[in-house]
């Protein structure tokens, strides 16, 4: 017990003894909240915020937090249980909310906000099983912390400094490797870093949409032969079209042989690293310089929230920090500024308390909360591929893996046969994106059922990716009804087969 005695009056536990150990009830308690416990826990919260700011006139202006607090925070592990609402809210009033800091940037300090961070980031290391001496940051999302590693892998791989010359003073071209199923986003980072989309190869991918690690290999080697300088490959751990997992090991491999950077976007599929099914092949991100996840897409944190991590936590430093390396310290857990500073490892100076709604996500669910939601989305995501496969007017357009099914509504009775097959085929591919465009356009209006669409390999498909706790069978059979009955008017009304 570190905080003041508190007012606020805390339920016990909601989660009885009796009942743990069951995966399911746990899980079902620690995600399904009726409107009176909604109620309850907000005014919980509101009780919480007016005793804190009723109480800071009579408070010191700044107390460090206890160094004691500060070692115990750094050293809990990941929560594996769910942990209650009042539980989760008794601990930030114990141990949080006593050690407060004005209107508290995350720039750094001695300050709860800034120890809670480290607890988070220190989670993150060890989930994706990154050594110690990485860093990590919080920052608004997939793109951003794509941006910061990006440009750790500037720093490092640009063979000039970076940060006094800019790129100017390099005397070769540059090379980034990624495939056309890569986020949007890698590429932005690699324009706004100064070296331009022309430096990107686009890798070929294998008909499960994944990186041709060969076609990779071979690239790296031709462009070192021109004389070209690789610096990084973007690999993904869960595409955004078809979810798509990189062979990392082998990819990681690669990066070793011909000292490039190596990347993963698992802004997506990061979570799916403690679902059995996808474990192995997730955790291979290990291997990475650099990766990322997005606590705001499959660990249900409120937009916005990302996380980076970068393997040598030095470089990342040394990429960003302003402070000059002469007087840079380890810092001490026990003074006014404290631990190196969070805006010595990114672009952002004053920092907001992102890390606390991720803080009190992750107790929420334990990581085997995240476990059973993640398979059960999974297996959501399967159930939709079988009726999909299983039905005539449905056609899969892609491996489904993860969370994600790429399918298209077709009309059964069209058949391609004869010398003209090539035509006709041609033709169905135009019609029957016509005819899926008009179906999702019809179908996202009608309020039935949001999905979105994206294309592969040139081709118009429906998309659907349960990344959602609630989601259960009904869901996806009503979806799947309201695009055939929307299909057949749609074909019905134009023609369009
Ligand atoms: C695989 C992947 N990487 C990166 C991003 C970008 O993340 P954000 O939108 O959080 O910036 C997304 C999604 O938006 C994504 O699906």
């Amino acid at each position: 017990m570190w905080g003041d005695p508190f007012r606020v009056a805390f339920a016990p536990p909601t989660i009885s003894a009796s009942l743990k150990g069951s995966p399911y009830i746990e899980h079902a308690m620690a995600t399904e909240w009726t409107a009176d416990e909604i109620r309850r826990v907000g005014r919980l919260v509101v009780d919480l915020i007016a005793d804190h700011l009723t109480s800071l006139p009579g408070r010191p202006a700044f107390r460090p937090i206890p160094a004691a607090l500060a070692q115990e925070m750094a050293a809990t592990p990941p929560p594996a249980d769910p942990v209650s609402p009042d539980d989760i809210l008794r601990r930030f009033t114990e141990t949080i909310e006593p050690y407060p800091f004005g209107n508290a940037s995350c720039a750094g300090g001695n300050h709860a906000a800034i120890h809670l961070e480290r607890e988070v980031l220190e989670w993150f290391r060890e989930l994706l099983r990154f050594p110690r001496g990485a860093m990590g940051l919080l920052v608004s999302g997939g793109s951003m912390a794509t941006m910061t590693a990006m440009a750790v892998a500037r720093h490092v791989k640009s063979g000039v400094d970076v940060r006094q010359d800019g790129l100017r003073g390099a005397g070769a071209p540059f090379a980034f490797y990624m495939t056309t199923e890569g986020h949007s986003c890698a590429r932005k980072a690699i324009e706004l870093l100064g070296f331009g989309s022309a430096s990107i190869r686009i890798v070929p991918t294998t008909d499960a949409y994944t990186m041709d690690v060969a076609a990779l290999d071979n690239a790296i080697a031709a462009d070192r032969r021109a004389g070209v300088r690789p610096i990084a490959v973007v690999a993904t751990a869960g595409t955004t079209n078809t979810g798509a997992i990189d062979d990392l090991q082998a990819i990681a491999a690669v990066c070793r042989r011909h000292d490039v950077w190596m990347h993963v976007d698992a802004a997506y599929g990061g979570p799916a690293i403690l679902s059995d099914r996808y474990g192995s092949a997730i955790a291979a991100l290990a291997h990475a310089d650099s990766a990322v996840v997005d606590p705001h897409k499959w660990m249900f944190v409120p937009v916005e929230a990302g996380f980076v991590i970068v393997r040598d936590g030095e470089a990342m430093r040394s990429a960003f920090s302003l402070v000059p390396s002469y007087i840079r310290t380890q810092g001490s857990a026990g003074e006014v500024y404290g631990q190196p500073w969070f805006s010595e490892y990114g672009f952002q100076q004053t920092r907001g308390f992102r890390a606390l709604k991720v803080w009190m996500a992750m107790q929420q669910f334990g990581t085997r909360g995240y476990k059973a939601i993640v398979e059960e989305n999974i297996a959501l995501a399967q159930y939709l591929a079988d009726r999909v496969r299983g039905a005539e007017d449905f056609e899969l357009m892609a491996p489904s893996s993860l969370s994600v099914v790429c399918f298209r509504y077709v009309d059964a009775s069209t058949a391609i046969e004869g010398a003209d097959a090539e035509v006709a085929a041609a033709e169905r591919e135009s019609a029957a994106a016509a005819l899926n465009r008009a179906v999702l356009e019809r179908l996202q209006l009608s309020g039935e059922a949001f999905i979105t669409s994206t294309e592969l390999r040139g081709r118009f498909v429906l998309r659907a990716c349960v990344v959602n706790y609630r989601s259960t069978r009904e869901d996806v059979d009503r979806m799947l009804d309201a695009v055939r009955t929307i299909g057949r008017e749609v074909g019905a009304a134009t023609g369009l087969r």
